[in-house]
């Protein structure tokens, strides 16, 4: 090793550059004032930021940084998020807008207003508090994507509980993971869901958690803490019962009374535990505060999506991730937005649902993930196509670097070249968006979520913790707290501080790898554990990746090391081709060869893969990202790890299967 810091190679060149719309600017929520004030006083604009919510008693003091790195904001206020997110809607006049407009997959819709809302939350908080649950403890929700997700989870705030929501495609071994950790006393979930036409079971897997696996397993008692079951009637199928512990929420909740004052909680009030899975051992369960969560939230949301009155958002993700907690839930409801929630899949009961949706309700501002637009983009352009989209007005992007020809696809086809994009890096722990471009004020490029949100301080270091210059690649951190961070990992501060604070000196190490651009611009690389060694040249998956989906055969790309007698590690690509592209050769071979060429000549002969395999779906966690460490076990022709957080388990034998077919070595 010699004494030069180490950082990432820096391979993609990018010159395109889209500057905002003067017609969008002149009506933008955010103006560049917006960066200039927070450069100035990074505290006293936190401070008008939390002031634009309703505070029950004000608060004195912005940050306590005292016990660092765990921060304090606003702690002597006193607030409630649902009062935020509802009944100040109400109380204001504001009662009779939409606040949901709800499809079912099999196609029923309901539209709720703020005031249908306020009713629901206050009922459900009452049958909540019926079943012995109150301030502090903790709930776990495992609902599909259905109206009552939502009031379960303000309903929980109302009464200064703490939600923990698991998403509805985890296992009953996850769901009981994350009964035990947080003691859950009650479990609110549903019958079961729509999914792809087919009603999926939930109860009967809230069930399996709870009970006893039996001798010798992880769970040879069953679960201690939940002294309910509330169960939501969704489909209509049968389910099981246990006496005493069960309860539907049509007779708990729907009778009590509409009426219930909600309890007032510090700023520093445990919101809600959201977890994530760690790279080893348990998932972490990232908790966040009300105070400094709720203004990271609304605050954001109102700048970055640029939310206006008549303006009608949806937001894509499921509420069971981050995304749905500060994008569907807390931000938008805060700001009074009118959304649409969709519980189903993007193809259900056909390829253009999602257009469809966006054409009857005239969604002005749609947010979604680069999976999700790599798989419109191998469907063909044929099917958005044939959908009125010209509603739309701004888009927005989540969840993984998004590759520069799958953002242009988004831009041209989705948004007619007319709506900014905005690319959003950031975290379940930072619990709001940090890295995005601000519409109207900041101009795009194709992948790059360009510059730090204003009040938040990041950087780009070296191994040393040093700044690398511009047209240089290494590790993202934040340098300063901010409002909405996360403020542990429940019960294990000790975890919390070694995941995320022990790299680099007084700085939260995010975990991903990031270049500036020579303009100072920033491109996420993705996870530094997935970089590969070739040569002793450091590179990220990412932009080779981006270099494969630029070409026109290509849908998707997933890149990993695998090890080589010559180069320590070699670069290995899994390729899915597009639906609609035309004259892709038949042979594999032939494929991987042009494939080869084409990403020699955009990004040197460095990042040429050594092998290419053509295969019809790459492992994915259930919330889009692709599971690399999969693919190297196939790369490197081992068995097939753990796969029980991929999304669909049978996808490795698939591409197994499918290699063996098609090659022949
Ligand atoms: C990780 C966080 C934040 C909500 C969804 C994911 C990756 C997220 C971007 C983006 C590049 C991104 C990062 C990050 N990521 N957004 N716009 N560009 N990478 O939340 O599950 O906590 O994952 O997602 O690697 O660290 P999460």
């Amino acid at each position: 090793m010699d004494n030069v810091a180490h950082t990432l190679e820096n391979l993609h060149h990018e010159s395109r550059s889209f500057r905002p719309h003067a017609a969008f600017a002149a009506h933008a929520n955010a103006t560049s004032y917006e960066y200039k004030k927070a450069g100035v006083d990074r505290l006293q604009y936190w401070r008008e930021a939390a002031l634009r919510l309703a505070w029950r008693t004000p608060f004195t003091e912005i940050l306590d940084w005292s016990d660092a790195p765990v921060s304090r904001w606003f702690h002597d206020g006193t607030l409630n998020a649902c009062d935020n997110a509802v009944d100040r809607h109400v109380r204001e006049g504001r009662g009779d807008r939409v606040a949901f407009h709800f499809v079912g997959e099999p196609g029923d819709t309901e539209t709720l207003t703020y005031r249908d809302i306020h009713e629901r939350v206050q009922k459900a908080a009452n049958g909540l508090l019926s079943l012995g649950v109150g301030t502090g403890d903790r709930v776990a929700i495992y609902l599909p994507q259905i109206p009552e997700a939502v009031v379960a989870m303000l309903a929980c705030a109302r009464i200064g509980a703490i939600h923990s929501v698991v998403f509805g495609g985890f296992s009953a071994e996850s769901l009981r993971q994350r009964i035990d950790d947080a003691e859950a006393k009650l479990v609110i979930t549903a019958d079961g869901g729509n999914r792809r036409g087919q009603h999926l079971a939930l109860k009967p897997l809230v069930d399996e958690a709870l009970a006893s696996h039996g001798e010798g397993t992880a769970h040879p008692e069953p679960c201690a803490s939940v002294e309910h079951v509330l169960v939501v009637r969704r489909t209509g199928q049968e389910t099981a019962w246990t006496e005493g512990r069960d309860v539907w929420w049509h007779d708990a909740v729907d009778p009590q009374p509409a009426e219930h004052e909600p309890v007032w909680v510090e700023a520093e009030h445990p919101l809600f535990i959201l977890y994530t899975s760690g790279t080893t051992g348990t998932p972490k369960g990232l908790w966040h505060s009300t105070g400094g969560y709720l203004t990271g939230a609304a605050h954001t949301h109102r700048i970055v999506f640029d939310l206006k009155e008549d303006d009608v958002y949806w937001c894509t993700a499921d509420v069971g991730w981050i995304t749905g907690h500060s994008y569907i839930v807390y931000g938008p409801m805060i700001n009074g937005a009118t959304q649409v929630l969709y519980e189903g899949t993007p193809n259900t009961p056909h390829e253009g649902r999602w257009w469809e949706i966006v054409e009857q309700f005239k969604v002005t501002i749609l947010y979604t993930a680069p999976t999700a637009i790599r798989t419109f983009m191998k469907w063909g352009e044929a099917i958005p196509n044939q959908f009125d989209l010209s509603s739309l007005r701004l888009l927005g992007s989540v969840g993984e670097p998004i590759n520069p020809e799958a953002w242009m696809w988004y831009r041209r086809v989705i948004g007619g070249d007319r709506c900014p994009i905005v690319d959003t890096w950031w975290q379940t722990e930072t619990g709001a968006i940090m890295i995005s471009p601000l519409p109207g004020v900041t101009s795009t490029k194709p992948g790059s979520a360009m510059t730090p949100t204003p009040g938040i301080s990041v950087e780009v270091v070296d191994d040393a913790g040093r700044p690398v210059a511009n047209g240089e690649g290494g590790y993202l951190v934040i340098t300063e707290p901010w409002p909405s961070m996360l403020r542990g990992i429940w019960g294990n501060r000790h975890r919390y501080v070694s995941t995320y604070w022990n790299h680099f000196d007084g700085m939260y190490f995010a975990g991903d790898g990031a270049k500036k651009d020579v303009d100072g611009d920033l491109w996420l690389l993705g996870r530094v554990d997935d970089v590969m060694n070739v040569s002793g040249h450091r590179l990220t998956t990412t932009e080779i990746e981006h270099s494969l989906v630029a070409h026109p055969w290509v849908a998707e790309a997933a890149v990993v090391g695998a090890s080589d007698e010559v180069t320590g590690q070699a670069v290995v690509a899994f390729v899915i081709v597009r639906g609609d592209a035309h004259g892709v050769p038949e042979d594999g071979e032939e494929v991987a060869a042009a494939l080869r060429e084409h990403v020699r000549r955009q990004i040197g002969s460095l990042a040429k893969p050594r092998t290419i395999l053509v295969v019809s779906e790459v492992p994915k966690t259930r919330s889009g990202k692709i599971m690399r460490r999969l693919l190297r076990d196939v790369a490197e022709d081992r068995p097939t790890g753990d796969v029980t957080t991929l999304a669909d388990p049978t996808v490795m034998d698939a591409i197994r299967t499918g290699l063996e077919a098609g090659a022949g070595d």
